[in-house]
């Protein structure tokens, strides 16, 4: 596996301050990248290594492993605090014994021996053997069951990308859930390699959290009380500007039930010890304040309801062609783009909400002309039914063009980013969701327009670039007949 297939990437060394350095260390990164350089930057490392517990003397004579060592963020960390604790004339054969790794790439393992090598030398240790191999970490046995920490940042990489090696990763009970990333496996294989007081501290994606791909680790997390520390690092991208990522800690043999769940701000910032009946809700994790997570699920469990309606607007699959300000016509109509609020006009080839034939259309030679200019480009699209050329791509929004109804955008950071529309019958709606609803407009608003809705589409953690959330429609009706029952009582339920 070459470098470059790995989506991990270098950030600055010192990431923390807030989503702003997150973008800063987006466009290192990037960079670095294409120079093919991989590590996890130190203050990172630092934290991971405090948070599992590697400090001070107790780490003496304890087995470590980096399973995935790269050039040796880790292990360089690692070794630095194990010469600073052990006596000077055990320190060669201690590093020897107790000190692991293993890399897939040979150059990068090279540059993580060097750099261990330097560490020591400071500390008056030279020649050390140390146990760092190259190899494939899936199908290494040798430390099942030894170590007392397995530490690291594992390799985040899409199964299907992952060529030969997809089915002997596909064996794993954690790639078992769906569209799986290798770093799921790397939960599996740490675990298995830990002994049964072991600890195991990774920062990967924090998707596992709610994705389909994660749901048997998930399980197994709340099965086996092993989730002892979570740190959520949210928008902040501290590898890659499409990974959200989470400092996760494991433990064997725990007592307590509850995690320890922190933010993170210029480092990890407590803000709850949480249960699984906190964090827990319909088989997914979230992670907040306790009295939020309350009403997060509050709003999950009791969203059924029939006062809501939330549909996706047209799908032309060709706006050029059939959105546009310059278009006129009997058979135009006035539409918005939910995602920004902004009214333009869409050719509207229905009546009744069914598709009117072409030769009706074409009738009319000036939109005759206009659709023999652009009959390949519409052709080429993938329809539903390819016969029908002359009609958008999709039927979605179309019948409800004769309906009252209100278009809103999906992402948002903060109230003032809510644009709700009405859109009266006659109009359409594009590039977003509507709501279908027979209760006032203002009522309407004083439910999405609110603090308490912004919380809630965080709490979803459907993190997108520039700080912001995204929220599915299926999101926002749950959250309407929850809101709208708890404001407004059942008194008007139809
Ligand atoms: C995200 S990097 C992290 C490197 C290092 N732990 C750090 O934090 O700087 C992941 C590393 O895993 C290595 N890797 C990928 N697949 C592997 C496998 N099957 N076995 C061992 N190492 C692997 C990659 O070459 C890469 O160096």
């Amino acid at each position: 596996m070459s470098e470059t297939e790995t989506p991990f990437e270098v950030a600055e060394r010192n990431t923390r301050g807030g989503p702003a350095s997150g973008r800063r260390a987006a466009r290192v990164l990037s960079a670095q990248k294409s120079a093919g350089r991989v590590y996890t930057p130190e203050s990172i490392v630092n934290d991971i290594l405090n948070l599992s517990g590697y400090v001070g003397k107790r780490i003496l004579k304890r087995h470590v492993i980096d399973n995935s060592c790269g050039d040796g963020a880790f292990l360089s960390r690692i070794v630095e605090r194990y010469c600073r604790e052990c006596e000077p004339r055990r320190l060669k054969r201690e590093l020897e014994e107790f000190v692991h790794g293993i890399e897939i790439d040979a150059g990068e393992l090279g540059k993580c021996v060097k750099r261990l090598d330097a560490v020591a030398a400071r500390y008056g240790a030279s020649g050390v053997r140390w146990d760092v191999q190259c190899g494939d970490a899936l199908k290494a046995r040798q430390y099942d069951g030894k170590m007392d920490f397995v530490l690291g940042n594992p390799p985040y990489i899409r199964v299907h990308n992952l060529g030969e090696s997809f089915d002997s990763v596909k064996r794993f009970a954690f790639a078992r859930g769906g569209m799986t990333d290798l770093y799921l496996v790397f939960y599996e294989i740490g675990l298995q390699m830990l002994n049964d007081r072991g600890v195991l501290g990774y920062i990967t994606p924090s998707s596992f959290f709610n994705s389909l791909a994660g749901s048997v680790f998930r399980k197994s997390l709340a099965e086996e009380n092993l989730l002892a520390k979570l740190v959520d690092l949210e928008h902040l991208q501290v590898f890659d500007v499409a990974a959200y990522t989470a400092i996760v800690v494991l433990e064997k043999a725990r007592k307590a039930r509850t995690v320890e769940f922190c933010r993170y701000e210029n480092g990890p910032r407590f803000v709850a010890n949480l249960s699984p009946e906190d964090y827990l809700i319909d088989g997914k994790f979230y992670f907040s304040e306790k009295s939020e997570l309350d009403e997060l699920r509050r709003v999950l469990e009791n969203g059924a309801g029939n006062r809501f309606e939330v549909k996706n607007g047209f799908a032309t699959l060709c706006d050029a062609f059939f959105i546009s300000d310059r278009l006129t016509g009997p058979r135009v109509v006035p539409v918005i783009k939910a995602s920004t609020g902004k009214w333009t006009k869409a050719l509207f080839p229905y009546a009744d909400g069914k598709l009117i034939p072409y030769e009706q259309l074409a009738t009319d030679p000036e939109l005759k002309r206009y659709y023999e200019q652009n009959a390949k480009r519409l052709k080429a699209r993938s329809l539903e039914n390819p016969r029908e050329w002359h009609a958008f791509g999709r039927t979605q929004g179309i019948r409800d063009v004769y309906k009252n109804k209100y278009s809103i955008n999906g992402l948002i950071r903060d109230k003032s980013d809510i644009k709700l529309n009405r859109c009266p019958p006659g109009t359409g709606v594009y590039g977003g969701c509507y709501i279908l609803t027979e209760i006032p407009f203002e009522e309407l608003q004083e439910l999405i327009c609110s603090d308490a809705f912004v919380r809630y589409v965080s709490l979803l953690r459907k993190y997108k670039s520039g700080g912001y959330y995204a929220f599915s429609s299926r999101d926002l009706k749950v959250y309407l007949e929850y809101a709208y029952r708890r404001r407004f009582g059942d008194k008007n339920e139809r």
